[in-house]
């Protein structure tokens, strides 16, 4: 195969070059003859000198664990695309016929992606008070306890006892940018602090409740990570302290029962402040049911609300969705 021969010290830039002028053969190695190196090319390339070599093809690293996995040639289409990753562990959603492969999967997982060091499966949906699920351990360290980071901070949780989902983190850079300097904020439903903690870097304090004691705990341990004091950890039902915070904005992260908390959000947000609601819907009627329910509390009260925006956050299950809304409450 024909090469360029350039002494070891300009191997670099010559590559970068080789590379600019479109000349470097791809899918080889290049290979190394005593302060020499020698890189494969597709025409003689004027200026350099020139060589006659063989070369070894690179090894393409896999990109899914579905090109390395073993399982029966008819279970391959029901293997999914995607899983989450929460700092180093996996966790993916299995289908019945899968689970019996489910050490084989989780292997794979950990074979072609090198920085994740343990793989569950989801063993049961998000249910509780608590919003955690059943994880079944499939490969590699039978630890739960991570450090994951995301918008710039790091979160430290137990994905066995806490709620996290590493899929709102774009919603939650979307509540970022709407905070202004100096607000007060009320997260309702604060878990480990993936709100709180990236809102209190804009903020002027954040109340963050929780009634998961686990939750907290982390969030206790985030908040000093994260070097954000002007989180204020709440432990308990956030009903008992509805009617003690006046904040500017509030966040209501929890779409599974959103609307049972709309009247405590309200005694909590000053008048002309926001709520950040969250709710899960079908695809045929996404907001109105939620909008009329908030419109229905803000009237027991004499309140008014003004409906700012509204989208779709992300598929929850299969033609359900987990929406938003955001609102401003007049008293
Ligand atoms: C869907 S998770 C959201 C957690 C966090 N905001 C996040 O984005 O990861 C909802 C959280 O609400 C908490 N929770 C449920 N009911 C509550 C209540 N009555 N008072 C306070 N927290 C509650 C759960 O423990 C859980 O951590």
């Amino acid at each position: 195969m024909l090469a360029v021969k350039v002494p070891k010290r300009e191997a670099e830039n010559v590559r970068r070059k080789l590379i600019e002028l479109g000349v470097l053969a791809k899918g080889y190695s290049p290979k190394r003859e005593k302060d020499f190196v020698l890189f494969p090319v597709t025409r003689p390339v004027e200026g350099f000198e020139l060589a006659e070599a063989e070369f070894k093809k690179t090894e393409r690293r896999p990109h899914s664990y579905r090109e390395v996995v073993e399982v029966p040639k008819e279970l391959r289409s029901l293997l999914p695309s995607s899983f989450d990753i929460i700092g180093d562990i996996a966790i993916i959603e299995l289908p019945e016929e899968l689970i019996e492969y489910g050490k084989a999967i989780g292997e794979a997982i950990l074979k072609v992606h090198r920085h994740i060091k343990a793989v569950f499966a989801k063993g049961s949906k998000v249910s509780g008070e608590y919003r955690v699920r059943e994880l079944i351990h499939l490969a590699g360290e039978k630890r739960t306890e991570t450090l994951h980071r995301e918008n710039g901070i790091r979160l430290k949780l137990d994905v066995a006892k806490v709620y996290f989902s590493p899929r709102l983190a774009t919603e939650r850079m979307r509540v970022f940018e709407k905070v202004q300097p100096g607000e007060i904020i009320f997260d309702m439903f604060a878990g480990v602090g993936p709100y709180s903690i990236l809102l209190a870097k804009k903020a002027k304090l954040v109340f963050a409740c929780d009634i998961n004691p686990w939750a907290i705990k982390y969030l206790e341990e985030n908040r000093k990570l994260n070097k954000t004091p002007n989180v204020i950890p709440i432990l308990g039902d956030v009903r008992k302290v509805t009617g003690q915070i006046e904040a500017d904005r509030v966040i209501m992260n929890l779409p599974k029962f959103a609307d049972r908390f709309l009247r405590e959000a309200m005694l909590s947000v000053k008048s002309g402040g926001i709520i950040h609601y969250y709710g899960f819907d079908p695809e045929e009627d996404l907001f109105s049911e939620h909008k009329r329910k908030i419109k229905n509390v803000a009237g027991e009260f004499g309140f008014k609300v003004e409906f700012l925006d509204e989208r779709k956050v992300r598929p929850y299950a299969p033609r359900q969705f987990n929406i938003a809304i955001d609102f401003r409450v007049w008293k």
